[in-house]
């Protein structure tokens, strides 16, 4: 089995307790300090940067052909697609979330009137439309800080291996907030991101340690910030990892509803996806129009 660089290797914590205090609204005026990996990833190589799979660099003699992205794009949809199917979604407009260089957006456009497309880096959406020819599709530039669409305007809301990059927990709450704010009611997400189940019984010296190791780590993304600002360094991804009743508590204080996490295995290389699934609620669900 491949194994990709940007997925969890193993369960691991996140730095942040389940807390349902914290303040995603200061995301709002905050852009995340990983814009800057990301902005860099976008001209560096963005394939890779996408997808991390060993031997698959720019420099490599077995670097992604655009044939075979496009290949990986497509069969990784339709093992999403399926499962997001089952839960139910509507095709009217789609919001993808982190698009990279577009081979899922293709792929979402063939089922949704509508996609719009959002990144933060502009490299990725450079590279996004050059794959991506279709009218329906609509490339949004963002810094990590707004979600351009109305309220209630969007049928669905996808999003693959964008997450599990983010600074913090607290931009992920206030994202599924923007979700449910553009999400019409009956509309879903399917949202990819490691997870993990806190164990309540974990001795306390095994949880210093663990808060340790994780300080540790946060201070040495800032220095690796500080060296590629200066261009001292490769870009990096920085992973975090979702706490599973987190999720559940934000996702649902959000303001959405029928929270599910969901994992299986996809084709291309057997690596496990974990995705929470969720739904604004309606007074009528049956009147969702499904895909045909
Ligand atoms: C690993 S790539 C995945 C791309 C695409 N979803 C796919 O699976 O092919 C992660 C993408 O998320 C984007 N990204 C990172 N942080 C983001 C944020 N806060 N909001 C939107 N996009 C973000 C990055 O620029 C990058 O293009």
């Amino acid at each position: 089995m491949v194994t990709r660089m940007d997925e969890p290797a193993a369960k691991e914590p996140s730095p942040r307790k389940p807390n349902a205090h914290q303040a995603p609204e200061a995301c709002a005026k905050r852009p995340p300090q990983s814009l800057q990996e990301w902005k860099v990833w976008g001209t560096y190589d963005p394939l890779w940067g996408v997808e991390a799979w060993p031997g698959k660099r720019k420099s490599d003699s077995q670097a992604w052909s655009d044939a075979e992205f496009e290949r990986l794009g497509a069969t990784d949809w339709q093992d999403f697609r399926t499962r997001w199917e089952r839960y139910g979604v509507g095709p009217y407009r789609c919001l993808e979330i982190g698009c990279g260089a577009g081979r899922l957006t293709s792929q979402i456009a063939k089922i949704f009137e509508e996609v719009i497309a959002l990144d933060v880096s502009e490299g990725m959406i450079a590279e996004a439309r050059q794959r991506v020819n279709n009218s329906a599709v609509r490339f949004a530039l963002s810094d990590g800080t707004r979600i351009p669409a109305e309220d209630s305007s969007v049928s669905g809301v996808f999003s693959a291996h964008v997450f599990q990059h983010f600074d913090s927990l607290e931009y992920a709450a206030y994202y599924f907030r923007e979700v449910a704010r553009i999400l019409q009611p009956g509309g879903s997400m399917m949202i990819h991101l490691p997870v993990f189940r806190s164990h309540p019984h974990t001795p306390l010296l095994a949880r210093k340690a663990l808060q340790l190791r994780l300080r540790i780590g946060a201070a040495a993304v800032q220095l690796r910030r500080h060296l590629l600002a200066r261009a001292w360094g490769a870009p990096f991804m920085n992973m975090i990892y979702f706490p599973e009743e987190w999720l559940f508590e934000t996702v649902a204080a959000a303001g959405l509803s029928e929270v599910e996490l969901i994992q299986f295995a996809v084709r291309s290389n057997g690596a496990i996806h974990p995705f929470v699934m969720a739904r604004k609620g309606t007074s009528n669900s049956e009147s969702i129009e499904a895909f045909p």
